[in-house]
């Protein structure tokens, strides 16, 4: 235990006394791992150990000062919506809608097309090489059919209601691989103690374009309960399929992304067809969700028609970039930056 005295310190520097006189007769204070006793008197001590206390005190009120105001700073939980319990009053549903950011304010970065890129997405199709590949695109090709058969979609003619049933159906299972690839990816970098040569940034960027998708469906309709009990079905069984296909294969869970990214393609086309010469002629016209205009930076007088043209980019995007993850080996460098 370090014994300071500062009175004698300061009488000696002559100035002094009325601080001294201040302090208490006695106290004590831990200041860095170190306890110091104080008397005001008793003790023969130098003007330096009288300094050094006083630096002491003088650090310890300011990092108190500093301490209350960090703390100061910090939101009381209570008053966080999140945080809410059912006793706080009941928060109205318009200051809630008020108080929440818009839909698309976290975006992460991502490609924001030119008028050019926009209409010339073309449909195009990589030729299976090897039996990866292959059993990859057979994978696409039966849960098409499939998918086709039970929406009942090519059934009599299109219309509103069945081309937001489907992008929406559609969108909640494409934004499954990004973020299934992308957490493995992640677990590996972390297991093997390696880095993840650039790939989840990717693939967590196409996860959320993805779900941005489903939410500019959503500006259009909400979902019955049949819909959603059978997103959630899909998604059990999506999620744990792909997981498991990943640890096996990623090259194929990739090159499965590609193809399923060439019928996007043809899906979203057929639907521009529909919006310029079928049923959805008044998507021409129909304005724009306002996430959709801040998300893709639409002119403010977009149309429906824009939306489905910079989603139909973003699915000819995920396209490319899918089948050259599944020609990349696992520790190659991914060529696309992010936003790219
Ligand atoms: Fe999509
Ligand atoms: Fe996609």
């Amino acid at each position: 235990m370090n014994r300071v005295s500062i009175i004698r310190g300061f009488t000696k520097f002559g100035s002094s006394n009325s601080i001294a006189s201040l302090l208490p007769s006695t106290f004590n204070t831990h200041k860095n791992g170190k306890k110091l006793l104080c008397q005001r008197t008793g003790f023969r001590t130098s003007f330096i150990e009288g300094y050094q206390f006083l630096v002491v005190q003088i650090r310890g009120i300011a990092d108190d000062k500093q301490t209350e105001t960090k703390y100061d700073k910090l939101p009381n939980p209570s008053d966080l919506a999140h945080f809410r319990s059912s006793s706080s009053p009941p928060v109205k549903k318009d200051d809630k809608e008020k108080d929440n950011p818009p839909i698309g304010m976290y975006a992460m970065p991502h490609p924001i097309w030119s008028e050019d890129q926009l209409h010339n997405v073309e449909i195009t199709h990589k030729v299976p090489e090897g039996i990866i590949d292959k059993l990859a695109y057979k994978t696409v090709q039966i849960l098409r059919s499939a998918f086709d058969l039970f929406s009942g979609f090519k059934h009599g003619e299109t219309n509103e209601k069945k081309w937001i049933n489907r992008i929406c159906f559609l969108e909640t299972v494409a934004g499954v691989p990004g973020m299934v690839a992308a957490m493995m990816r992640h677990m590996r970098s972390l297991r093997r103690m390696q880095r993840d040569q650039g790939w989840i940034h990717t693939l967590l960027e196409e996860a959320e374009n993805e779900r941005m998708h489903l939410l500019t469906a959503l500006q259009l309709k909400q979902p019955s309960l049949l819909f959603r009990l059978c997103v959630i079905g899909s998604q059990g069984f999506f999620v744990t399929w792909f997981g498991i296909s990943y640890i096996l294969s990623p090259k194929y869970c990739h090159r499965f992304v590609g193809y399923l990214e060439e019928e996007a393609v043809k899906t979203y086309t057929n639907c521009l067809k529909d919006i310029e010469q079928g049923n959805m002629q008044h998507w021409k016209t129909q304005p724009a969700p306002d996430v959709a205009i801040r998300y893709w930076k639409l002119q403010p007088d977009a149309t429906m028609k824009d939306v489905i043209l910079a989603i139909r980019a973003d699915e000819a995007h995920h396209r490319v970039v899918n089948h050259c993850l599944a020609s990349l080996r696992k520790d190659d460098f991914n060529p696309y930056k992010p936003g790219h």
